[in-house]
């Protein structure tokens, strides 16, 4: 959508959102987000002020957001019953929402514009966390590719953090395929579904000690406020909701350390901070992605200087850069199959989950996965 004029392109951004929640097997409650952001893309006066917005405000799922935030808080009849509350079913769709959606927005719209201004879109989707273990448990785990002694305890860096969910991924259990791991009786479980014919690893974790969270922009879950518009940033879908309340919880009975900052400039101090006996796993959900050429080179240098001292290992779940339908490098460097930034330009937008291991003067790769973005399949790619 590069090439486009502004306002095209947020509509393009809102047609793509759709047509992600749109596929022929989309189960019912995803009806809602899809045409959500077709009244985004038909609604021409908000279109129009959207695309005054710099480019990367996202502002198609900004708008998203700041209609969700405002039927949540003022429940307008009738467009607020088909809004699903956390914990509870996704209420029936009906074609009375297109109609009910264009009239809210026209009333709303100043309000609906203000909020685009002043907020940011900062979505967290936890169910990333079943990709990012499946591969921690291929390079780390027991059974893994490349074990570690039994009973070393890792720490780990979630760059880009946001709320903090990534922090708890020893927290909450996995069904990846077919195959069941972490605590029995963890609050929430992270389905992901097999695609392609290899079958992942089991997103075995190794034990997890020290854990720090970065983000330019943290969230702080005791602030209502910041929880209200992190609700309104995912998608209104029952199942995201619920999941997303349950992390919550998990990541408040267990108070992790945030740090605020740019990512390439505090990460050195994170990492200088943890003590040596410790094997370092650094972990990027969609994070490193939105740095610019120049920023994600100086990351890479951070963690190969980091290597020289001790082994620090970087699995990224990002989209191709350049971000958009571009897209044809990993963020990693990794050597990628050419069919597989091929299918990216030609089928839209999937992530691509790998592995980087620095040490003294060494660097180990591997591409492990691509992997639906909300975090709903996998498709194993390492033999
Ligand atoms: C798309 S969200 C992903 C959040 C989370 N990792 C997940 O997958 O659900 C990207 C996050 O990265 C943060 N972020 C973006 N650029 C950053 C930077 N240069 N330094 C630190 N955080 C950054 C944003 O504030 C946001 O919380």
């Amino acid at each position: 959508v590069g090439g486009l004029p502004e306002a095209e392109q947020v509509r393009a951004q809102a047609l793509e959102v759709a047509a992600g929640w749109s596929p022929p097997d989309a189960p019912e409650s995803w009806q809602l987000t899809a045409a959500l952001f077709e009244a985004i893309s038909e609604h021409d006066a908000l279109v129009a002020a959207l695309a005054s917005l710099p480019a990367d405000r996202l502002a198609a799922l900004l708008a998203s957001a700041a209609i969700t935030f405002l039927v949540r808080r003022d429940r307008p009849v009738p467009l607020a019953r088909y809004w699903p509350d956390p914990g509870s079913p996704q209420p029936a769709f009906d074609p009375g929402f297109h109609p009910a959606a264009a009239a809210f927005i026209s009333e709303r719209l100043d309000d609906v514009l203000a909020l685009c201004t002043v907020r940011r879109y900062q979505m967290n989707e936890v169910a990333r966390c079943a990709q990012i273990a499946t591969g921690i448990g291929a390079i780390a785990g027991p059974g893994g590719l490349s074990p570690s002694p039994a009973g070393q305890v890792f720490a780990l860096v979630d760059l880009g953090t946001g709320a903090g969910l990534g922090l708890h991924l020893d927290r909450y259990r996995y069904l990846v395929g077919t195959r069941a791991a972490g605590p029995a009786d963890a609050s929430l479980t992270l389905s992901c579904a097999q695609r392609g014919a290899s079958m992942p690893p089991p997103a075995s974790l190794p034990l997890i000690g020290p854990r720090t969270g970065i983000d330019v922009a943290p969230i702080d879950l005791s602030d209502p406020a910041a929880l209200a518009w992190l609700e309104a940033c995912a998608p209104p879908e029952a199942a995201t909701l619920s999941r997303l309340s349950a992390a919550v919880e998990v990541a408040r009975r267990h108070p992790a350390p945030v740090v605020a900052g740019d990512l390439v400039d505090v990460l050195p101090d994170v990492l200088a901070r943890i003590p040596a006996r410790h094997p370092v796993l650094v972990v990027d959900a969609y994070a490193s992605v939105f740095l610019p050429p120049d920023r994600l080179a100086g990351l890479i240098a951070v963690l190969a200087d980091t290597g020289r001292v001790r082994p620090v290992t970087w699995l990224s779940l990002d989209p191709l850069v350049p971000l958009g339908p571009e897209g044809r490098e990993s963020v990693q460097g990794l050597e990628l199959p050419a069919s597989l930034a091929r299918d990216y330009q030609q089928h839209g937008v999937f992530a691509v989950l790998g592995a980087v291991t620095f040490g003294p003067g060494w660097r180990r790769e591997r591409l492990l996965a691509r992997a639906h973005p909300s975090g709903q399949w996998i498709e194993w790619l390492d033999r």
